[in-house]
């Protein structure tokens, strides 16, 4: 069989590219490495799409990294293979975009790397020949990715916030970060939320990390909190596009939760949104700012977005449902599905990914390409449930997946080793890369009929330029041979190897 398609379908060539530079942690554990003067990065996938070609760009299990081959399309059916129609004509949601967060701790993992290096490191996830994120997260404030716990207004009650300030963090680990972003993407869109309000506005049973609401005197309050953050980043050239009233607001109901929050239930944030945030950001000039509900887990919706949606004062200032994805094992992606067809003029996008460690392992796992795999399996499923975009967690971190405060280590897509001066692009970060990369903010969803009995795991989108891009995951051991038919009846055989995520471009015709 594989013969045959290769006489029938002539390979054209492997495309060269500055490849990736291996270091192995073992078997099937590869990551590439980067410094001050190398780092891999992609030719424009579009300037290698000529008439009659199509693109397929691949990452293994065995160590292939967004490695691309062009294959001529065919204008015959083959006489066997199982077909998959990608129907253009309809299409879903479009796309807003793919990020990643900037938190003290990326800051801080930035700065122990010479200038070049870290140039190199923004320019992969944010530079022409990068992976095309066009979405950042600032926490407003500490976060358990800090080296300490603050807010902007710390100490005794405030009421005027005549002691608000941005912190050193903001001007030593993110704005310097930002404004650099800027020039390279200077419409990046940064979403911004705070984990915990100053503490005297917080009710707190049991500290400032468990176990805390906003007192009802102070959501006005924390609503000119809001104006001033976002008035203190402007005068520092940062606009912010979007923000939401709390990080993971559910854990705060938490007795010991152990990290920065303040809890609300889904009616308080209804009410914070539609009786103080919304209005005061129109009041003060913030009304283009977009406002995002929910920052929860998937378990908790359709109902949490449905509970603030249904209110119309609220729902006049929510333009979308923002979500995390920790317990998306538990629950079924359909229920996006349904809470688009409710609300259909509201987005929904996925705010916060990482890997917590497993049971006495280290929180890095080097060149682990199982998380690959669940992370772009769980991406393939929200895509084909409306959501719009994903937001990764730190956009890098040093080898033990830190510095948190609490201890709260995690994996990360970029690891840094400050004492050799590079980093590491694990596996997940070619996870990201096979959708930020081909699906550019603007692209639409399309139809993917798959055949019959398949195992693979796929999404299509239409990209503003014309060309498509066909996502394929295989998670399984043995390869499946597919042809993806075009409505113009162009065909294009390929094999999705066993332990592979592909990306399949070509141009619509
Ligand atoms: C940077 O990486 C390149 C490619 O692996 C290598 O040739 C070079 O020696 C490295 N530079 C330093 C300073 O380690
Ligand atoms: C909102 O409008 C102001 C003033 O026109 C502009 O400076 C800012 O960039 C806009 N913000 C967004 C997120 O579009
Ligand atoms: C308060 O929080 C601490 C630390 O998170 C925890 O150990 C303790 O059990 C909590 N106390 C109560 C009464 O829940
Ligand atoms: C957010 O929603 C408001 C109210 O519907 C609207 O005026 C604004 O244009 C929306 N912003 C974005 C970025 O969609
Ligand atoms: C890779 O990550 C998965 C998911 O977190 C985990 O179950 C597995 O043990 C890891 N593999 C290795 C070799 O650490
Ligand atoms: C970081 O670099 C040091 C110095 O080259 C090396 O000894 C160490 O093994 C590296 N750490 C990792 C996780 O690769």
């Amino acid at each position: 069989m594989a013969i045959i398609c290769c006489i029938a379908y002539c390979l054209v060539g492997y495309v060269s590219g500055q490849g990736c530079v291996r270091k192995s942690f073992g078997t099937n554990r590869i990551v590439c490495v980067c410094n001050a003067t190398y780092c891999d990065n992609l030719q424009a996938p579009e300037t290698l799409l000529k008439s009659g070609n199509f693109l397929l760009y691949t990452s293994s299990q065995s160590g292939k990294r967004l490695s691309p081959i062009s294959y001529s399309v065919s204008k015959t059916a083959p006489s066997s293979g199982n077909v998959w129609q990608v129907g253009s004509c309809v299409t879903y949601q479009e796309m807003l975009g793919f990020g990643g967060a900037m938190t003290d701790s990326v800051g801080i993992n930035l700065g122990t790397i010479s200038e070049t290096a870290r140039q190199n490191l923004l320019n992969q996830y944010f530079g022409p020949n990068g992976i095309g994120y066009t979405f950042i997260r600032n926490p407003m404030g500490g976060t358990d990715f800090s080296t300490r716990f603050y807010t902007y207004d710390d100490g005794d009650v405030d009421k005027t916030l005549s002691r608000f300030s941005l912190a050193n963090e903001d001007f030593k680990f993110k704005l310097p970060y930002l404004q650099y972003i800027r020039t390279l993407v200077p419409n990046v869109k940064i979403i911004a939320t705070p984990w915990s309000p100053p503490t005297w506005m917080v009710e707190s049973r049991n500290g400032t990390e468990g176990f805390t609401r906003l007192k009802d005197e102070y959501y006005q309050v924390l609503a000119y909190y809001f104006v001033n953050f976002l008035s203190a980043y402007k005068n520092n050239g940062i606009d912010i596009w979007g923000v939401s009233s709390q990080n993971e607001p559910g854990d705060g109901y938490y007795v010991s939760f152990g990290i920065n929050s303040c809890g609300y239930s889904p009616d308080e944030e209804r009410k914070f949104i539609a009786n103080n945030l919304g209005p005061t950001l129109r009041k003060y000039g913030f009304g283009n700012v977009t406002i995002m509900d929910g920052e929860e887990q998937r378990p908790e919706f359709p109902e949490w977005a449905e509970t603030i949606l249904r209110d119309s004062t609220a729902n006049g200032y929510v333009n979308g449902t923002a979500l995390h994805w920790y317990f998306d094992g538990v629950a079924s992606a359909s229920r996006f599905t349904t809470l688009h067809n409710d609300f259909q003029d509201k987005f929904i996008l996925y705010t916060e990914s990482s890997y917590l460690p497993d049971i006495g392992q280290p929180a890095v796992s080097f060149g682990n390409w199982t998380r690959a795999e669940i992370l772009s399996s769980d991406m393939i499923d929200v895509f084909n449930n409306w959501v719009v975009g994903w937001i990764d967690w730190n956009m890098a971190l040093d080898t033990a997946g830190g510095p948190t405060y609490l201890n709260n280590y995690l994996d990360s897509p970029i690891i840094v080793n400050a004492t050799a001066q590079e980093f590491y692009k694990q596996p997940i970060f070619y996870a990201l890369a096979h959708f930020s990369k081909f699906v550019p903010p603007g692209s639409k969803r399309i139809q993917l009929n798959p055949a019959p009995k398949t195992t693979l795991e796929s999404v299509a989108f239409l990209r503003p330029d014309n060309n498509v891009a066909v996502i394929l995951l295989n998670q399984n051991d043995d390869d499946e041979s597919i042809v993806v038919k075009t409505g113009s009846d162009n065909y294009m055989p390929v094999t999705v190897a066993a332990h592979t995520l592909n990306t399949l471009l070509y141009t619509n015709q």
